[in-house]
């Protein structure tokens, strides 16, 4: 998207949330809200991004790192004054459109953001806004329109009188603006409300009695508008996620025997036919393949890929493992930084101890092998083809189990050895 930057609002403090931690950089299903907000930008095709950082700044900043530039608002003035600060990146001379959008608003969609930039580009309008009608407007900016037509003025929430409070209309908190415009009408907005803050809505009444032209795009979906102030809104969000990505697995073919129960994060991938049942948790970064069948009760953490029909049941942990076709992992089991092969069965209660308090070690168990209740393998450590640990069996770190071998007790010894 050419002759567009993006500015976030992100610097003010979210008193709301009662936190040390930036409001933007609260998780919401693993990933920082705001992250959300840089992806749907850079979806609809806008990589020049302006973060407006101020409180909390040094950790905004190391969590974003070089996804966006940055400009700091030492003094938490208003998000009229955020977009001013954010003029010493842009350079006076910049002549394009401005996308203004705040860093709590984590559900806006990249398809969204693109029809509004293109309704501003083919209209010439001097603003255009992001609007959705909701059944509770509270704690929005209301829109105010001419005869119910054009856009005349953004009231907020504290300054609203009786009538303009049940206007359902309300402000997302994304627009689009002519550089030149938003910086002229900014330059006369005045902290005369009662936060004594420049309130960047402010600008469209300005602007509209200047004759100017404001357009709007109302969001079909409400449930995008979400703008997270306090905890609750961050439940409220991480329901509408929820459920926006079990729906879109279940499209692609993917069963989910209790939504309520299941929670996946975002960038989970799921083969069709497999089967998740209820409360499983899958975080982001797992990639499981077709027919396989997980829970109840599984966690899958960061770094998992599952092969063709796996079986992962109930109070099993796994992360950082990598499982074969048709392997089952049925119930009780930690494995972590585990390379499981092919038909290997591993049995109730195993736990592959990864972490010697240094360093997390890797655990290798080939295809075909077999491993009995309540084994405990010390990485790191490799379980060769078709072997087998017996059950309560310690396997040391570095006696490697060979190929068809079968070992007993503790530590692991070997009793017999086949031909593999
Ligand atoms: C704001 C809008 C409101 C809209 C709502 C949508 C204003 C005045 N009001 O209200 O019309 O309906 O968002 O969610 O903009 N910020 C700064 N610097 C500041 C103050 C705020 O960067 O000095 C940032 C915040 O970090 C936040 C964004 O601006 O990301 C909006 O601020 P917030 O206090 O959440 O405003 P709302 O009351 O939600
Ligand atoms: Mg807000």
């Amino acid at each position: 998207m050419k002759n567009v930057v993006a500015i976030i609002l992100a610097a003010g403090r979210g008193t709301r949330m009662k936190s040390d931690t930036p409001k933007v950089l609260h998780n919401l299903l693993g990933t920082p809200i705001i992250f959300y907000v840089i992806d749907a930008l850079n979806n609809a095709g806008v990589k020049d991004i302006i973060t407006v950082a101020g409180y909390g700044s040094p950790l905004l900043k190391r969590a974003i790192g070089r996804r966006t530039k940055f400009v700091i608002q030492k003094k938490l003035l208003g998000s009229g004054d955020a977009v001013i600060r954010a003029k010493a990146v842009l350079g006076s001379g910049f002549s394009g459109n401005v996308l203004v959008i705040c860093g709590d608003t984590p559900l806006v969609k990249y398809e969204t953001i693109k029809d509004l930039i293109n309704k501003h580009n083919n209209s010439g309008a001097s603003a255009t806004i992001l609007t959705a009608k909701l059944k509770d407007p509270t704690g929005y900016g209301r829109i105010l329109r001419d005869d119910g037509k054009s856009v005349s003025k953004i009231v907020e929430e504290i300054e609203a009188g009786l009538y303009e409070e049940v206007i359902d209309e309300i402000n997302v908190g994304t627009y689009c603006f002519k550089a030149k415009d938003l910086y002229e009408a900014l330059a006369v907005v005045k902290p005369d409300n009662r936060k004594k803050e420049i309130f960047l809505t402010d600008v469209i009444e300005i602007l509209h009695n200047k004759g100017r032209r404001i357009e709007s795009v109302l969001t079909e979906d409400e449930s995008s508008a979400i703008g997270i102030n306090d905890r609750s809104g961050l439940a409220e969000a991480s329901a509408v996620l929820k459920k926006r990505i079990l729906d879109s697995l279940m499209l692609s073919g993917v069963t989910v025997e209790d939504p309520a129960t299941t929670t996946i994060y975002p960038g989970v991938e799921i083969g069709r036919d497999t089967v998740i049942r209820p409360n499983t948790v899958i975080e982001s970064g797992v990639t499981i393949g077709q027919r396989c069948l997980i829970g109840p009760f599984a966690r899958l953490r960061g770094g998992v890929k599952l092969d063709t029909e796996v079986e992962v049941g109930n109070f099993v942990e796994l992360v950082r493992t990598t499982i074969g076709a048709r392997a089952r992992v049925k119930h009780h089991t930690y494995l972590g930084d585990a390379i499981v092969g092919r038909d290997v069965n591993i049995g109730a209660g195993t736990i592959t101890a990864n972490f010697d308090g240094v360093k997390k070690n890797r655990t290798i168990i080939e295809d075909g092998a077999f491993i009995g209740v309540g084994a405990r393998l010390i990485a790191p450590v490799k379980v060769g083809r078709r072997a087998t640990v017996g059950a309560g069996c310690v396997v040391p770190k570095n006696k490697n189990v060979p190929g068809g071998a079968t070992v007993v007790g503790i530590p692991a010894r070997i009793i017999r050895k086949q031909r593999v």
